[in-house]
């Protein structure tokens, strides 16, 4: 079978890896290509995460509008993956009777069969099991067209966070095998991809299995992709503080591919509210931990997660994590109102009035957005080691004689610059800083006299030094 594939996906990073790998599956099993039109496809698929949002009406409503695709196309097959997958199973069917697969994120794999067993049964399929790490090793080999790939190493959560669903939805944790991990990773690397993040839900808690019998920790991991050809830059996320060892500073310290950059979420500023979230540290011992963290690692950029109104917060709460944010200085903060979800323990307790939520949420992105633009400016006159990402065609047209390029740095900090000589995506360039807003750098390569175009993707310098 050929044919057009279309998945809509929300959410978080796990969920884009797991809507590339439905993706890839499906080119392999059935020779599927990727459309952005929905109208156009022979297979639709809805991937949600309902981590933060009611993400249950959204797929509803959704499947609504693809009810009328089908009646005009009744060979469509419509499927319903991820998290709401997952909580509501077979109930999906029940209300929408036009869906022909359901499948939760440890079952995309099954993908292929299940299309078949749609067709020759006639009956809607539903998997939403948690068959441990089966899912990987039925995986094709990764496809990857730019120089930065995420390659999920873990799967589920075991830390049962008082507000979060991930534990109920995506199971408990489960590492992938050391070996495995490598092979995915040089694979990439020979496709060209220069740019590792390594990706769990609770990423500092893999363990995984040697092919001698040997478990090892991600230090150990890191240690290896480090050595691999190809890779210039590895990240990994999200790390849980508890989890954040001194092993994996250390890391920091020898590996020098490894990234200035550390995803550490703190959720909130109070002690009381931290132990009602079931985070398992106070305020002090995570300020004391990025104290740490900033003075092994230099020019460590740190961003975090931070959670508003969870039931119960107090405005002295609330001022403890306002607090809490002037103290850590984060680069970036990704801050979310609480959200009840169903099943969890939160859920139970008695909410924060929505106005009053609302209104923290603003005076919190105000503070922040102070903090980060003084953090940006901190760049100004520096150089920074740019993966280049593509060509940056966008706003004030480019000077003559010049090009224009966009990246990130070893801070994930987004950086557009030009060029006196055209540059190979996926090449490292040094671009000297001389423009901070609070989103992003820009700035000019570094160039001698005696430039020559980038050759050496990863060499660190790979053009001369001015
Ligand atoms: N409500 C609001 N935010 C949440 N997060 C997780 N669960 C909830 C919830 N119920 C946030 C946390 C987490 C990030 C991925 O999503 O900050 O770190
Ligand atoms: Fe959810 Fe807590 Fe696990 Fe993060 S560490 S995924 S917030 S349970």
């Amino acid at each position: 079978m050929s044919g057009k594939l279309y998945i809509k996906t929300h959410g978080c990073q796990m969920n884009e890896y797991d809507s590339s790998k439905m993706a890839d599956v499906l080119a392999a099993s059935h020779g599927l290509e990727l459309t952005t039109n929905e109208a156009d496809a022979d297979v639709i698929l809805i991937n949600t995460c309902s981590i933060r949002e009611k993400a249950q009406e959204k797929v509803f409503s959704q499947l609504g509008r693809w009810k009328e695709l089908k009646q005009a196309k009744p060979a469509l097959v419509i499927g319903v993956g991820g998290c709401v997958a997952s909580q509501e199973g077979a109930a999906i069917v029940k209300r929408a009777p036009y869906v022909d697969l359901v499948f939760g994120p440890q079952t995309l794999h099954r993908l292929p069969q299940m299309i078949e067993m749609r067709r020759s049964t006639q009956r809607p399929q539903v998997d939403i099991s948690f068959p441990e790490i089966e899912k990987f090793d039925h995986l094709p080999e990764p496809r990857k067209e730019g120089p930065a790939a995420f390659v999920s190493i873990m799967e589920g959560c075991s830390k049962y966070c008082s507000y979060c669903v991930v534990p109920y939805t995506r199971g408990e944790e489960i590492s992938r095998p050391f070996d495995d991990v490598i092979a995915e990773i040089a694979a990439l690397a020979d496709q060209g991809v220069r740019e590792i993040t390594l990706l769990g839900q609770n990423v500092n808690a893999w363990r995984g299995p040697t092919h001698d019998g040997a478990i090892v920790d991600l230090g150990v991991l890191i240690h290896a992709i480090d050595q691999l050809d190809g890779i210039g830059r590895i990240r990994f996320m999200t790390s849980h503080p508890l989890e954040f060892s001194d092993s994996l500073i250390e890391a920091y310290a020898n590996v020098p591919k490894l990234a200035n950059y550390l995803h550490l979420p703190v959720q909130s500023g109070s002690d009381r509210v931290l132990k009602a979230m079931k985070r398992g540290y106070t305020r002090a011992w995570f300020l004391d931990k990025v104290a740490m963290a900033r003075k092994k690692i230099p020019n460590l950029s740190i961003s975090s997660d931070l959670i508003v109104a969870f039931p119960g917060e107090t405005e002295e709460e609330f001022a403890e994590s306002l607090q809490l944010i002037e103290d850590a200085r984060f680069d970036f903060l990704f801050s979310f109102l609480y959200s009840a979800r169903p099943g969890t323990v939160a859920a139970e307790m008695q909410p924060v009035a929505n106005a009053v939520a609302k209104a923290r949420l603003m005076r919190l992105f105000d503070l922040q957005a102070g903090i980060q633009a003084e953090r940006m400016q901190a760049f100004m006159g520096t150089t920074a080691e740019v993966l280049v990402d593509g060509r940056d065609e966008r706003g004030e047209p480019v000077p003559a004689g010049q090009h224009r390029y966009h990246g990130r740095d070893r801070h994930w900090k987004t950086v557009v610059f030009t060029s006196p000589v055209p540059l190979e995506i996926g090449s490292l360039a040094e671009v000297k800083i001389d423009h901070a807003s609070p989103h992003q750098l820009k700035g000019s390569l570094v160039v001698s006299a005696a430039t020559t175009p980038c050759r050496t993707p990863v060499a660190k310098t790979a053009l001369p030094l001015a």
